[in-house]
């Protein structure tokens, strides 16, 4: 992004964020959906009532308290939690697996999970 761009960009106001059910019907999957982000990211989608919303996450104590944290906030929401570990690549052919089992069509995919590690580098 040319600098310009970028001094613009920080000036300009944020769009304003839909409201209502806008992902009735949406079959959404979140990756590291437990924590971070993902996390925010998935009680952001509860809120537009998604049809389904898959909790992946590889830790899955944390996926289970984030589950409860969006039911308590969406009660009723179509929300499961899947076990997915990126770093194994025979867990992603099996979750991957899964998606086509029991989902058949994903709308939307917020592949999230993942660390940033530039800062480490030394
Ligand atoms: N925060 C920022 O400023 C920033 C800036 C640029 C890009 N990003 C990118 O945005 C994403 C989320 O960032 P964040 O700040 O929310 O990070 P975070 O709080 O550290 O969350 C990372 C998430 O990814 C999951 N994860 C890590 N390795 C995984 C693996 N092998 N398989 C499945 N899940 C895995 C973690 O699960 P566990 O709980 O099991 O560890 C956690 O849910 C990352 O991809 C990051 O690179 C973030």
């Amino acid at each position: 992004m040319p600098p310009l761009d970028f001094y613009i960009s920080q000036l300009t106001p944020i769009p304003a964020q839909p409201k209502g059910p806008a992902l009735e019907g949406k079959v959404v999957i979140i990756t590291g959906a437990n924590s971070g982000i993902g996390l925010a990211m998935a009680h952001q989608v509860a809120a537009y009532r998604p049809a389904t919303l898959i909790l992946a996450v590889r830790t899955l104590k944390t996926g289970n308290d984030a589950l409860e944290s969006i039911l308590k906030e969406y009660p009723g929401t179509n929300a499961q939690v899947w076990h997915l570990d990126m770093a194994d690549f025979a867990n992603v052919r099996e979750f991957s697996a899964r998606v086509e089992r029991e989902l058949g069509v994903v709308d939307i995919a917020f592949l999230n999970a993942g660390c940033v590690t530039w800062w480490k580098a030394s």
